[in-house]
């Protein structure tokens, strides 16, 4: 089938050298020049695991890129619209860039074509976009429209299209659901996964085809990101009264989750969510929510419960170190999580900036997302370093703070004789505090019973170690020296 793939984002580079994979010939168009052009060299400009290795397989053969809207849509016999929608002050998305794709497609349509809409919109995109190619001149009856959101989580985004759990097809008519459904034949059909060339995965994967209207399929996709930012706010707020009561948020979640109702996944508590898609799915679908007279007051807790998450993360750094000011902290990830260099609505960013604010100096490690993380923060004044140890080389404590894997690996004596305070504030649960324990550095995690704080409010000592565990080296220092 002939594809066209109509923006080369995080969403629309994937999908595309997947459908080239699956065997399609695809061509991605972008706007933007310089992306185009470093594509055509060969570039990959995001850090997207197994990316690399499919735009390198298909490049040239079955995949082009071209900044040629119009001749890549009579080019092809579907149309993928993949473009960004980020969110407007008043919380809807910005649907601009969907908008001006289909004033494009409806000067370009010379035969039947089947437009499908991928990018995360709010229920009524479809229609809407169906009703700007009919205001500029095309005929109702040369094109339709169809929805097909995806579940790529950023990271795994190459795995997940062609390892789903489920294809959703939001469809009006035959046309859209029979080119659709060949489309994806391989996967539907299993044949790729027993092709000796298909990417590392299970064999036997099975992915549900859901065949739905359009509008219960723009639904669905805003409805799944509500559930799991959902997910994870409530957990959050478990870790919170497990804090206060002294309870283990890991042994909660394993009790909880092993039921099959449930589940363990999105379960894990941290500094909050982030990215391009929850805080903007959770806000838009509030917005929808609210254009039909319903108050999603759930979605506002979940935003409200993320929020805070990160200023009480920074209450826990001041809690294990006092004040902040002059301070030096190694902070590991930039990331809005691990395994990505996106920094959109990063956390991490967020806590860095406070901790900036207080008069902490920050030096900050992470294995994709520096360059990033210098263009998107606002106070630039923090420093990079070369690897996890050269950011704590010195530091009075070392704060994780993105679920990168190479953390949980980390060299933890060497770390402890490289920092100059004994602890550890771990932000996303990547390390076992045990393991931390055992090599002399205090750890503090979310939703398990702090260590003793360092300083108490109204303690005039420095350094108290009101933690039994003896292997623990921390000293008593008092403020005032006596
Ligand atoms: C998310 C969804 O998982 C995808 O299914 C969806 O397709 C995508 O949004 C999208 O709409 O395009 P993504 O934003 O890439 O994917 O990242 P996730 O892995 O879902 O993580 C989102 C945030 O939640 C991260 O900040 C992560 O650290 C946090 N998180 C995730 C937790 O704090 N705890 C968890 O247990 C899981």
């Amino acid at each position: 089938m002939n594809i066209a793939v109509i923006g080369a984002g995080y969403v629309g580079l994937v999908s595309a050298a997947c459908f080239a994979e699956l065997g399609h010939e695809v061509i991605t168009v972008d706007m933007d020049k310089e992306k185009i052009a470093r594509l055509r060299a060969g570039g990959v400009p995001i850090h997207e695991d197994l990316l690399p290795e499919l735009l390198r397989r298909h490049h040239g053969k079955g995949l082009h890129f071209s900044t040629d809207i119009q001749a890549a849509f009579q080019f092809c016999d579907v149309a993928f619209i993949c473009v960004g929608t980020p969110p407007s002050p008043n919380g809807d998305a910005d649907l601009s860039f969907v908008e001006g794709v289909a004033q494009e497609l409806a000067l370009a349509l010379d035969d039947h074509k089947i437009i499908v809409e991928k990018s995360t919109v709010p229920v009524g995109t479809c229609e809407a976009v169906s009703r700007t190619m009919v205001l500029h001149g095309a005929r109702r009856e040369d094109f339709s429209i169809a929805s097909n959101p995806e579940f790529l989580r950023e990271g795994t985004a190459v795995h997940d299209f062609l390892f789903p759990d489920r294809i959703l097809l939001g469809v009006a008519d035959e046309a859209s659901r029979r080119a659709l459904t060949a489309i994806y034949a391989p996967i539907l059909d299993g044949s790729y996964y027993r092709r000796a060339s298909s990417l590392a995965g299970p064999t036997n994967h099975v992915a549900k085809l859901i065949v739905t209207g359009v509008k219960s399929a723009e639904l669905i996709k805003h409805a799944s990101n509500a559930f799991l930012a959902m997910k994870i706010s409530f957990i959050n707020a478990v870790a919170n009264v497990c804090e206060g009561v002294g309870a283990d948020v890991r042994e909660v979640v394993q009790g909880v989750g092993t039921d099959s109702r449930i589940g363990t996944q999105f379960l894990t508590p941290g500094i909050g969510y982030g990215g391009s898609c929850f805080p903007k799915d959770v806000l838009a679908f509030r917005s929808v929510a609210k254009s039909v007279g319903y108050d999603f007051a759930l979605l506002t807790e979940v935003m409200k419960v993320n929020n805070e998450q990160k200023l009480r993360f920074v209450e826990k750094i001041r809690k294990a170190l006092w004040t902040l000011r002059g301070k030096k902290l190694a902070v590991l990830g930039l990331a809005f999580k691990g395994g990505t260099d996106d920094v959109r609505e990063s956390p991490a960013l967020e806590i860095v900036q406070l901790l900036k604010a207080e008069g902490a100096s920050i030096r900050a490690y992470d294995p994709a997302a520096m360059e990033r993380a210098r263009g998107a923060l606002i106070d630039g004044t923090i420093s990079f370093a070369a690897d996890a140890y050269d950011a704590c080389a010195g530091a009075d404590a070392v704060l994780v703070l993105a679920e990168w894997e190479e953390f949980a690996a980390l060299d933890l004596n060497r770390i402890r004789a490289l920092l100059k305070l004994p602890i550890l504030i771990d932000g996303k649960n990547v390390l076992q505090p045990s393991e931390v324990r055992k090599a002399g550095l205090h750890y503090y995690g979310v939703g398990s019973e702090a260590e003793a704080p360092l300083i108490d409010s109204g303690s005039r000592q420095r350094f108290a170690v009101g933690n039994s565990d003896l292997s623990h080296p921390a000293t008593l220092v008092s403020a005032s020296g006596d």
